[in-house]
């Protein structure tokens, strides 16, 4: 099987970089990891890049052209597909034409629930009965383009946000591959 060119975007901590990685050393897994990208020099993710020989970049975001910068590094290692992992800037409009439904990204809400940032600390408030995380494709509107999987769980009255957050995660590193074969399936 030919598998798909693959760039993981990050900002933080890179456990579903990490996941992804482990992920695609599987045979029949549709994507390789070819590039990670991240906007922080300092992101703990950088690390799991390194350890595992991917070309890695940083990417200035205070500077002006810097997605010019992306697209023509995403051009060099011909990236087929973006997959967003945790990666904290806004993809502007220019960007998602030249990569038009070929950027996922994974969000620790049930969609369209609880958009955007502090989601765990909302969903605790607002005391929810279910929470869950969703993988979807990215568009112009924050975290509303179509649902690829979405995972869920019952919330316990003791959960806190920190069982929030261990256990959403827990679901995420099941639901992108998941997404990820679905995308690819009859293809
Ligand atoms: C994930 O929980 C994802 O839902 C959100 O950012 C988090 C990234 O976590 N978009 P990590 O960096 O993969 O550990």
């Amino acid at each position: 099987m030919v598998k798909k060119r693959a760039c993981i975007f990050i900002s933080g901590n890179g456990s579903n970089l990490n996941n992804l990685i482990k992920k695609s050393r599987e045979y029949n897994f549709p994507i390789k990891i070819k590039l990670v990208i991240c906007n922080n020099a300092k992101a703990i993710g950088g690390t799991y890049a390194k350890k595992n020989s991917i070309p890695f970049f940083v990417v200035d975001t205070k500077k002006r052209d810097f997605e010019n910068k992306m697209i023509s590094i995403l051009k060099i290692y011909k990236i087929e597909i973006i997959c967003l992992a945790g990666y904290m800037k806004i993809i502007s409009k220019n960007f998602l034409e030249r990569f038009r439904k070929r950027i996922i990204n994974i969000h620790p809400s049930l969609l369209p629930k609880y958009k955007g940032l502090k989601t765990y600390s909302r969903i605790i408030k607002n005391r929810e009965k279910k929470a869950g995380c969703s993988v979807h494709v990215v568009n112009e509107k924050l975290d509303s383009g179509n649902i690829i999987v979405q995972k869920s769980f019952y919330l316990q009255a003791s959960d806190n946000e920190l069982s929030l957050k261990r256990k959403t995660q827990k679901l995420e590193y099941l639901a992108y591959p998941e997404a990820i074969y679905k995308i690819y399936k009859n293809r």
